[in-house]
């Protein structure tokens, strides 16, 4: 993750903004008077789910969390950033909280450090032996429990309720952080414990911060885990347990290994296996594979092997790939673009029947060590599992075996693993290679692919936006950067739209001063250094040569695209602020028919 991403995903601009205006809810969106001009009628919108500013009324403008800066504090992108920078804590390492305590999510953090250090205190209390023995039987040193500060919590209903009101914690705060819970009826709005009678794992956040728990029964009923539910600060799905004692270790190794359970981490740590986390269980989503991705070059999954085990491994494959795909390697454009950037390796280690992580290392370390070192790359692991779903023998199989590893092999970064892929699929299907070939769809069958990143039929090489009108991130952005950084005569084209048909800030910026740069070395003196990543990444991406015209065309395209979702967006923010407000100002009004029209004509053009 870069600098600028890691800062968005740690900031809310909902908070941000309200160190500037006082915000107020309208639906879903917020909205105050313009901090940037003079009004009464609020016509000053953030939208908090996708991140974004807009102001309806003079201004007529709107961005991401660094435009709001630069423009609230007078600053560069540059500033923008060291300013943000600081205020979410990167780069900061951790402990780096500044006494702003007035944050809610700060509240909600203290409250479940208190409540893990209480758990803490009842497991080495005498209530607390049955839980030492069973952790003992398991195999959990103490120093290895003190490290994850394993706790529990007690029987009853109340006990960590009274410690931490009489703490003065907020009853309300603890709710929120998931700890106590609000009865329904008969006693409706009274609190309680949320966890009893469990052994307690807290989840910490990379900077060590407690974020939500995980609670395992101790006598065998079910459910065998109980965790916090969603909270502010904490979503299992984009948490990985571990995380905070493995992070170094994982850059320093420049290998992660990712397991599923609590214990398995916890054994692997007291083994001195410190680069490993867990995904808790579930499938590796997005987002924990965008916090793994940039630590290491190398990554092992070692999975459970059981059936289900095998499935939920596909099921991470596949979604951990696309983010693979999509950052490192294979990421191409619409005109069947390949290009090669620092490619990742993941490989899968298949641990023994019955075996998980957990019971191999304790009981045989050697045998684990083996495992993580022969884990297969994943298409060697692949091929051969997804074979085993379909039959083979018939004509329908072998179609199915393909469209599930055909566009997998196209996202592979090297060409002659390309082609080693696509034999050991025709093994696979029981054809030749010749015919595996034959059977794709023209524009494919000489080799180097293309990606998965286009959708099905679409295969030739003319330009097609449809891929990019899908792609909920930035796909068109970066493609239209992209085909104009290697193409500069196609400046033109381009040089009459607003910076801000861009949703980030950086892509503005690359947009904005490559219009008055004509060398890509004039470009990168004049951007920010924190940008010179995003223009690599940006002029790495090589285009099929194509003649000039069908990549005006191509750009073109996309300029309507882009066009398109900015006024699609900007009405969006207005109904949703409409739809919450007494009637519309006459700003809004007009703003929304502007909308409106300008939705029309890019629609009709
Ligand atoms: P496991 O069942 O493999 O648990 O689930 P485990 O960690 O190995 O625990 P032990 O060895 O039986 O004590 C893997 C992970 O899936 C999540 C937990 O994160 C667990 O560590 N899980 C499992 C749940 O969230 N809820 C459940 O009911 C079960
Ligand atoms: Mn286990």
């Amino acid at each position: 993750m870069s600098v600028v991403d890691d800062v968005k995903t740690r900031l809310d601009i909902v908070d941000v903004v309200s160190g500037y205006v006082s915000l107020q809810k309208a639906g879903r969106n917020f909205k105050a008077p313009c901090p940037f001009h003079d009004e009464k009628t609020p016509s000053f919108i953030v939208n908090p789910e996708r991140q974004s500013w807009h102001c309806f009324g003079a201004c007529s403008t709107g961005g991401d969390v660094f435009s709001f800066i630069q423009r609230a504090d007078n600053l560069d992108f540059g500033e923008a950033l060291r300013s943000l920078a600081q205020k979410a804590g990167v780069e900061i390492t951790r402990g780096g909280e500044d006494g702003q305590s007035r944050d809610r999510n700060e509240l909600l953090y203290q409250a479940n450090g208190l409540a893990a250090k209480f758990y803490r205190d009842v497991l080495s209390s005498d209530r607390g032996e049955k839980a030492k023995a069973y952790l003992d039987q398991r195999g959990v040193d103490a120093s290895a429990a003190a490290k994850f500060e394993l706790g529990l919590s007690p029987d009853g209903w109340e006990g960590l309720k009274s410690h931490l009101l009489g703490l003065g914690v907020d009853e309300d705060v603890a709710v929120e952080a998931g700890l106590l819970r609000r009865n329904d009826s008969p006693e409706a709005g009274q609190t309680r414990d949320f966890f009893h009678g469990r052994l307690m794992f807290p989840i910490h956040d990379r900077q060590g911060r407690v974020a939500g728990f995980g609670g395992r029964s101790l006598d065998g009923s079910d459910p065998k885990y109980i965790n916090t539910a969603a909270t502010p600060v904490f979503d299992k799905r984009n948490m990985l347990y571990g995380m905070h004692l493995a992070n170094k270790s994982i850059k320093d190794s420049n290998t992660g290994v990712v397991v599923e359970g609590y214990m398995d981490v916890i054994a692997a740590h007291q083994h001195g296996y410190t680069n490993v986390v867990a995904s808790m269980g579930t499938a590796l989503t997005e987002d924990q594979v965008g916090q793994l991705r940039p630590l290491a070059k190398s990554f092992v999954l070692a999975l459970d092997p059981d059936v289900a085990g095998q499935e939920a491994t596909l099921r991470s494959l596949e979604s951990s790939w696309r983010v693979i795909g999509r950052r490192s390697a294979g990421r191409s454009t619409p005109a069947g673009v390949l290009y090669q950037r620092d490619p990742i390796v993941l490989k899968i280690a298949s641990l023994p029947d019955g075996r998980d992580p957990d019971e191999l290392i304790r009981h045989d370390a050697k045998a684990w060590e083996d495992i993580i070192e022969n884990a297969l790359p994943l298409m060697d692991f692949l091929i051969p599992t997804v074979a085993r779903r379909f039959d083979v023998n018939t004509g329908q199989g072998k179609t199915q075996l393909k469209d599930a590893v055909f566009p997998l092999i196209a996202a592979t970064e090297n060409f002659f693993d390309q082609e080693k892929y696509m034999e050991q699929l025709a093994v696979a299907m029981h054809v030749t290679v010749e015919q595996l070939k034959a059977s794709l769809p023209r524009g494919n069958r000489g080799g180097a692919y293309g990606t998965r990143a286009r959708p099905e039929g679409s295969t030739g090489p003319e330009v097609d936006s449809s891929a990019l009108m899908k792609d909920p991130g930035s796909a068109i952005d970066e493609y239209v950067l992209s085909l104009i950084l290697n193409r500069p005569e196609l400046k033109k084209q381009v040089s009459a739209y607003p910076a801000e048909l861009f949703r980030n800030t950086e892509d503005r910026e690359v947009f904005t001063r490559w219009l008055a740069c004509s060398t890509i070395d004039d470009l990168r003196e004049s951007l920010d250094d924190a940008l010179g990543e995003r223009l690599s990444y940006l002029t790495e991406m090589q285009h099929a040569p194509s003649d000039r015209a069908q990549s005006e065309k191509a750009l073109f395209q996309c300029m309507r695209r882009l066009e398109s979702r900015h006024w699609r967006e900007r009405q969006q923010s207005l109904l949703v602020s409409v739809e919450a407000d007494q009637p519309p100002s006459r700003d809004i009004e007009e703003d929304i028919v502007e909308a409106n029209s300008r939705i029309k004509e890019t629609f009709l053009h």
